[in-house]
């Protein structure tokens, strides 16, 4: 629960905002390296899920890696001090100018998602006189029982290289000068909550390293990417998800060749749960067969409940009283700005302030200026008490 001296805080401050809890991002981390480290396995944190400066910072420090999907995220990164050499590369649709910003940062890999894109990079590093480092995506075709716009490894999906390409794409990569396959690279999806899923997973990568191996290619690394769940209905009881049954299942079931690694880039898992979002009841207002709350965040500041049909857990701050049931709804000029339909909370009124919970991973990097309305600010447990 956010505690009684953060809670007087946000009272002062203008809202909504995101607040990022770094004592709890921290014990996410120590947790997550416990179990990983034992296997000796590589962790690169996913910028995509969280790029706040005290958020990175903070993973940076623990010697976690960086997995990027765009030019600015890779700037980013060596900006904040991440070492190249842990900076992985991924996204279907490089720019020529994001490619040259990776190679002249000399990063870890290029995880590329097309014979096509293979091609290209070639192309530019050998204009750069360079090689560049390249793991291959594959499409390992697997359901990861998540919510659809989340799938990302099926067999009609746009990322990654399709099995029946294999042929071509190693005839390609033997052919190229200035690119090196250093591995294999896998996302499959994210909040995947059955552990199941990670050890079909290990199991078809063993198939395809097989495949590489008999074809000739030593692979230094494969990346399994990330995926892992967090619990949305109970983040006070779940706040750290189950690393060492996520861990467990590739140790048990991934079967690695002599001094290669095991990479994977975590997003959601390790910051999901450090995350708030902190909005203030406007208005209240009688609807034909429910109450409104009208409060001052709204879909463009946090946009996963309309997006994906996500539900983060709402507490008020600020009311205890008799429980009531609301529609928890924003300001925003559209009728799907609706949090939480039929939602039951203490008895609000204007001016309370409403915690939704899990807001660590894709919230704030997804807010966006609609109805020019300014850009969501966040604050943290450190910085909190200078404002
Ligand atoms: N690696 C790659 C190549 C990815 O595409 C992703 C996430 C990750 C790693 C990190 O996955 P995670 O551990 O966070 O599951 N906006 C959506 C989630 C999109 C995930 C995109 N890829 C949401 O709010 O649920």
């Amino acid at each position: 629960m956010v505690s009684q001296e953060y809670t007087q805080k946000f009272n002062e401050l203008e809202t909504p905002f995101y607040f990022y809890d770094l004592d709890l991002l921290k014990s996410t981390i120590e947790v997550a390296l416990n179990a990983s480290s034992k296997y000796g396995y590589i962790l690169h944190f996913a910028l995509k899920a969280n790029n706040n400066d005290a958020v990175l910072e903070t993973i940076r420090e623990f010697g976690i890696g960086a997995d990027c999907v765009s030019g600015n995220e890779v700037t980013k990164s060596v900006n904040m001090g991440f070492p190249p050499e842990k900076i992985a590369f991924a996204g279907v649709g490089k720019t020529d100018q994001e490619i040259i910003t990776g190679l002249e940062n000399n990063i870890f890999s290029f995880n590329c998602e097309s014979l096509h894109e293979i091609e290209v990079v070639n192309e530019i590093a050998g204009q750069m006189n360079k090689v560049a480092p390249v793991a291959i995506r594959i499409n390992p075709d697997i359901d990861p029982k998540t919510h659809k716009f989340i799938s990302t490894g099926l067999k009609d999906s746009k990322f990654g290289i399709n099995h029946w390409d294999f042929d071509e794409v190693a005839e390609t990569v033997k052919s190229l000068p200035n690119i090196k396959l250093t591995g294999i690279h896998f996302h499959i999806g994210s909040q995947i909550t059955d552990i199941n899923v990670f050890e079909q997973l290990s199991l078809k990568v063993n198939f395809i390293q097989d495949w590489f191996d008999k074809n000739g290619f030593a692979l230094e690394h494969i990346n399994v990417g990330g995926g892992l769940g967090i619990d949305y209905s109970a983040p006070e009881e779940n706040s750290i998800p189950d690393f060492e049954a996520y861990f467990a299942a590739f140790h048990n079931n991934l079967k690695l060749k002599q001094g290669q690694e095991l990479h994977f880039e975590l997003g959601r898992s390790l910051v999901g749960q450090c995350g708030y979002f902190i909005t203030k009841v406007l208005y209240l207002k009688k609807g034909l067969s429910t109450e409104f709350l009208i409060v001052d965040g709204g879909m463009n500041d946090l946009l996963r409940p309309m997006l994906y049909q996500a539900s983060h857990k709402i507490s008020s701050l600020s009311s205890t009283g008799n429980d009531k049931v609301y529609d928890v709804v924003g300001p925003v000029c559209e009728s799907t700005d609706v949090f939480a339909r039929k939602v039951t909370l203490p008895e609000s009124k204007r001016g309370d302030l409403l915690a939704f919970h899990s807001a660590g991973a894709y919230c704030e990097v997804m807010a966006s200026t609609y109805n020019m309305r300014s850009l969501v600010t966040a604050y943290n447990s450190n910085s909190i008490f200078e404002e």
